[in-house]
């Protein structure tokens, strides 16, 4: 990875992007529901802490609780550094009536984030779902104006690298929920899942990443116990070997035919939430 660049956490992400993200820019995680958003960007956070840095966790939709003690199954241990204060997650919620008023309520938001990281020392952020913010709002230039001016502030006041992760309809080829949300941000990396003759199959493709020389190729992935993200062959590799196995056999057994991956174990842990 370039020196002047910083790890989203995840190797073989990191060599995907071209070699990982630029500091104090704003990178969108997309897709649908348990395609494995949260996970990504908390490896992303992990990496800071290992590496000794601050970082927060905003959750906009889900219980702290439940976050942090859903990572404990990934192996992350993110209590101790948050008894250890190097670690802040907090959740804040946006009512929809908020965002007629946004130029004054983004700042206000941006101010909360700095306040409740004790001067926004942090390095690195996560804002887990941006979709979340703008739940119910009528007015979709309100909506845009509003995250526009988050990414903003976040980008001049804070200066931390920022993952949003962004939900989009099950079913929809959109990049966002908003449509807009993709450009605002240096990168784009879609999560997807992918009925392979009736399995499911994690899918990642780095669909934007500013000023890099990303490989564009869809990636297969596991979410495994104890370890997270394991990104595996790209699809067309994975679509190419199963293509060669031999059509006698159309359910191969354990240890036999086609693994995603490093774990064949995982994909029994790939359906969505
Ligand atoms: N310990 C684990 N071992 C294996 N797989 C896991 C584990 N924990 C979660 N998963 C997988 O990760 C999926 C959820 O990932 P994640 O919460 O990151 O998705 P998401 O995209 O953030 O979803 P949402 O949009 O609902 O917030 C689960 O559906 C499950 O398949
Ligand atoms: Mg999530």
């Amino acid at each position: 990875m370039a020196t002047n660049r910083v790890s989203t956490g995840i190797p073989t992400l990191d060599r995907i992007t071209g070699g990982g993200l630029i500091p104090g820019k704003t990178y969108l995680v997309t897709g649908e529901t348990g395609v494995g958003k949260t996970i990504l960007s908390l490896h992303f956070l992990m990496d800071g802490l290992k590496r000794g840095e601050k970082v927060a966790y905003v959750s906009l939709d889900e219980r702290i609780n439940g976050v942090l003690d859903g990572a404990m199954t990934l192996g992350w241990d993110f209590w101790t550094y948050y008894k250890e204060g190097r670690f802040f997650p907090f959740e804040i919620r946006i009512y929809s009536e908020d965002l007629g008023r946004y130029r004054k309520d983004s700042r206000a938001y941006i101010d909360t984030i700095i306040k409740m990281t004790r001067g926004g020392e942090v390095s690195r952020i996560v804002l887990d779902p941006i979709s979340a913010m703008a739940f119910g709002a009528a007015d979709d230039f309100a909506v845009r104006e509003y995250i526009r001016e988050i990414i903003l502030y976040l980008e001049e006041r804070i200066g931390a690298t920022t993952i949003l992760t962004c939900d989009i309809p099950s079913g929809s080829t959109q990049l966002s929920r908003f449509g807009y949300e993709e450009y605002l941000s240096s990168g784009v990396v879609v999560l997807g899942l992918l009925n392979l003759d009736g399995r499911l199959v994690r899918t990642l493709l780095v669909r934007k990443m500013r000023w890099s020389s990303a490989d564009h190729s869809v990636y297969t992935f596991d979410i495994v116990r104890g370890r997270g993200i394991v990104i595996g062959p790209t699809l067309r590799a994975l679509q190419q070997r199963q293509a060669a196995l031999p059509s006698a056999s159309p359910s191969p057994s354990r240890g036999q035919g086609v693994q995603v991956g490093s774990s064949e174990e995982a994909m029994k842990d790939s359906s969505p939430t």
